[in-house]
């Protein structure tokens, strides 16, 4: 087991899920989704750390809701713990970060330990969670550092039982995050180095990872990728390609990385000007991405013809992870984004991951590449 101090206290490896011992005695609150509880992950988490004094909720739907985060908190309080234990997918990691937000504008503070069992969406390191409000039909990211946990366990062995789908929808997130964050406003040497690692981690490793997902090299790999993408984006920021998954997945009921794989290679076009004819050739997001195109071992080319190389790299990855190229082939009709095209509109240009966007989208640039998604 390595010690890897960044944003918190982190520990990378097989079997290092023994570190929760640490809580051993202490009033641990176990967060968590049903299929990691049934597969045995929650109690051997418990057993670790003693007998009788932390309990399971194992409550976690996928996409946190406000009334999930409450029903979390409630939980928290009720058995009044003193360390809460996120362990799952980002969806069990986010409702836990909301919830602590909540506990710590009552003046109450908790221990927050991370442990992910996919691979991922960095949510473990990084001080962003999202929650779905039903009731208006969207997504919220929210951003704070409080919400950062005090320590995050990377056991990639936990992330052997993913089944194939959600290794290919969890990777593609990963991919995003690195490549947003590559391009975003907020980048600097150091998130650079954090996406450029991830991204030739991730880009040589999750098609392995998808076809032999009992096999350690891939999934370790793809959680450190996921682990340095997070630690990218939390400081670069992310972009469009985050803001319309966003709205996408509050419309249509899609899982997030699966909305990222099928908008990314549109928004790629987009910010390097392959919209415009001999385009912004020589913009900075162009430059960017026939970087990536470099660092990925893609051949080399001019600026225009990498970014198109990598475009299309991406569609080929997302091919061979069975990821459909359009929301039609999802079942979603021209009817059903006609009915709320202006709203998934607006709710891009009002996210909080747009402004780290490279390039500033208008209402008609958006739904140009909404209708492109749609297919
Ligand atoms: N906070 C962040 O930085 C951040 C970044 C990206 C996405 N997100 C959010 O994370 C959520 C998505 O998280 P996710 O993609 O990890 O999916 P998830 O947590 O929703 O899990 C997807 C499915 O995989 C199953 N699963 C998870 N681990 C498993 C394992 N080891 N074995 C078998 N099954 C397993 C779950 O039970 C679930 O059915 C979304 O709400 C998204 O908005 C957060
Ligand atoms: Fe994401």
């Amino acid at each position: 087991m390595e010690k890897l101090s960044m944003n918190s206290n982190v520990v990378f490896g097989a079997g290092s899920i023994d570190a929760l011992s640490a809580f051993n005695g202490r009033h641990v609150a176990i967060v968590t989704d049903p299929v990691i509880s049934k597969n045995g992950i929650a109690d051997s988490a418990a057993g670790l750390m003693g007998c009788g004094r932390s309990a399971i909720f194992d409550n976690i739907a996928p996409d946190p809701t406000l009334e999930q985060v409450a029903e979390c908190c409630r939980f928290i309080e009720s058995i009044k713990a003193d360390v809460v234990v996120a362990i799952g997918g980002g969806s069990a990691i986010d409702t836990v970060k909301a919830a602590v937000l909540v506990l710590c504008g009552k003046g109450e503070k908790i221990y927050f330990a991370a442990v992910p069992t996919t691979a991922g969406t960095g949510s473990e390191v990084t001080n962003y969670t999202v929650v779905k409000d039903v009731a208006a039909g969207r997504k919220i990211p929210i951003s704070d550092d409080r919400i950062v946990p005090d320590m995050a366990i990377l056991d990639y062995t936990l992330t052997k039982t993913v089944p194939k789908a959600v290794t290919a929808f969890t990777g593609m997130d990963v991919i995003t995050h690195a490549l947003e964050a590559y391009v975003a406003n907020g980048k600097n040497a150091v998130t650079d180095a954090y996406a450029e690692k991830a991204l030739r981690l991730a880009f040589g490793n999750l098609h392995e990872a998808y076809l032999h997902g009992d096999e350690d090299a891939p999934r370790e790999n793809m959680m450190m990728a996921s682990y340095l993408a997070g630690l990218a984006f939390t400081k670069a920021g992310l972009g469009i390609c985050h803001s319309i998954a966003h709205a996408l997945g509050a419309a249509f009921k899609m899982p997030h990385g699966e909305a990222n794989a099928i908008v990314l290679p549109h928004v790629i076009a987009f910010n390097g000007g392959l919209d415009v004819p001999f385009g912004a050739d020589k913009s900075p997001s162009a430059l960017r991405y026939a970087e990536v195109a470099r660092i990925i071992g893609l051949p080399s080319a001019g600026t225009r013809l990498s970014v198109q190389y990598l475009v299309r790299e991406i569609e080929n990855l997302n091919n061979k992870l069975s990821i459909p190229k359009t929301l039609m082939q999802l079942g979603v009709n021209a009817a059903d984004m006609k009915e709320r095209r202006a709203g998934i509109i607006q709710s891009v240009l009002n996210d909080g991951c747009t402004p780290a966007n490279p390039v500033e989208p208008d209402a008609g640039q958006i739904g140009r590449i909404l209708d492109r998604v749609l297919g």
